[in-house]
């Protein structure tokens, strides 16, 4: 462990008042001991589980605690604080301060600086497990994972209160990992072109009637997200979702049909070095939709005469150019692996990520999914239930593993 490995980094380390407190000394020398520069920021109940002075001795900085220093009156800036963040990691949060965060309720310091942070988050929480269990912190947590803020799960096991449960604070050295994992990431995929379509298509009837389906493009913005924090240029295509883009590096192009689709991805494709179809197009679109919309009178039932929607990826895939990655999606009810290869070959793809409708907590409109990734060279890796945010890490850590060359990409 003794190389600098965060080196240069600027970290503010939150720490609220949990038991687990005691946990966040550990965390801090590990941080510093890889060389990231760390400021504490605790709230006045954590003060009551950890002295300030362990925490400013540990990081050499004053803890900052209060928006005023009570003796001299100097204030802490707590925009300039966000500012100087490369990350933000709150640990342990409690469901109070989680609570807050959720709901922009900024009574403290440390959620004042939070709604201050520019990059990214991570908070750790930490609590009894009837405390965790509870649907507010559930709703709470869901709420900052939307945006944008890395949930790091508590672990289940013996608790302060001596009930077994979860609800425990991740180890210290899990949660380093993950920060060292945070800013290794970050890199890989730096001005490297990518090209994504995400949510659904709307395939219009009249006016007021369209074809659709569930797809929520939750799963494509988190892969959009991720891709930006590791450095790329993203065209993010999507179809109708109530979704909004957070990274500045994110070109969002809105569409409906898709038939609009392909003409966007032709066009946000064509120098992509990684494409990935992530949107649940409409395979089929109504042969004509109506100008005005249809009435009921006069009518005793109604057919539909549906026409072929294009295969955007099978499009793409056609014609693609040496070097580039491209990943599909499928979405199987019925012999998951083999559907999920056929389809990789059919569309050219190099990569498909496979979910199966079988899967509890797989799938449109969930904040969760579970996927296995089937590659070209007949390799299948099964993934246990994630957060979409952590799926997406791990798809984009296969692309960039093709990328490197260490798996065996065939240009086809
Ligand atoms: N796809 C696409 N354009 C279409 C249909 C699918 O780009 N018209 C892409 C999806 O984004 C996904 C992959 O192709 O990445 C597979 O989608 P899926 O709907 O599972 O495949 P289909 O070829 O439509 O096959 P199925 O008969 O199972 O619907």
């Amino acid at each position: 462990m003794g190389n600098k490995t965060l080196s240069g980094r600027h970290i503010v380390l939150g720490i609220t008042g949990g038991i687990a407190a005691y946990k966040s000394v550990s965390l801090l020398r590990l941080l510093v001991k890889a060389g990231a520069e760390v400021q504490v920021v605790i709230t006045p109940a954590g003060k009551e589980f950890i002295t300030p002075v362990t925490l400013s001795a540990l990081s050499g900085r004053p803890v900052v605690s209060e928006f005023f220093t009570a003796n001299t009156g100097e204030w802490h800036s707590h925009v300039d604080l966000g500012l100087w963040a490369d990350l933000m990691v709150i640990a342990p949060a409690t469901a109070s301060t989680i609570a807050k965060m959720a709901n922009g309720v900024a009574d403290n310091m440390l959620v004042t600086t939070y709604l201050s942070a520019k990059e990214h988050v991570m908070v750790a929480p930490a609590m009894d497990l009837d405390m965790f269990a509870h649907p507010s912190t559930t709703r709470n947590l869901r709420q900052l994972e939307a945006d944008g803020v890395e949930i790091i799960a508590p672990a289940a096991g013996e608790l302060a209160s001596h009930l077994v449960g979860k609800g425990r604070m991740e180890e210290p050295e899990n949660i380093f990992a993950r920060i060292e994992a945070f800013f290794n990431s970050r890199e890989d995929l730096k001005g490297v072109r990518v090209a994504i379509t995400a949510g659904p298509t709307y395939e219009k009837i009249d006016p007021v009637r369209f074809i659709g389906n569930y797809s929520s493009g939750k799963m494509g913005f988190a892969i959009a997200e991720e891709c930006a924090r590791r450095g790329a240029d993203v065209s993010l295509i999507c179809g109708p979702c109530s979704l909004d883009v957070k990274h500045p590096s994110i070109k969002r192009i809105d569409v409906e049909s898709a038939v609009e689709m392909l003409e966007a991805a032709k066009r946000e494709f064509a120098d992509a070095e990684v494409g990935i179809f992530s949107a649940a197009v409409a395979d089929y679109r109504p042969a004509k939709s109506e100008s005005s919309k249809i009435k009921r009178e006069g009518t005793s039932g109604m057919t539909l005469e549906l026409v072929k929607n294009p295969d955007i990826a099978a499009e793409i895939g056609a014609s693609k150019k040496p070097g580039t990655i491209l990943v599909g999606f499928a979405l199987e009810t019925d012999n998951e692996k083999s559907n999920a290869a056929h389809k990789l070959e059919k569309k050219n793809l190099d990569m498909v990520v496979l979910n199966s409708l079988k899967d509890k907590g797989a799938g449109f409109r969930c904040d969760t999914n579970k996927i296995s990734i089937v590659l070209r060279d007949g390799e299948i890796l099964d993934f246990p239930l994630k957060s979409k945010r952590e799926v997406a890490a791990d798809i984009i850590d296969g692309i960039v593993e093709l990328r490197s060359g260490r798996r065996r990409v065939k240009d086809v």
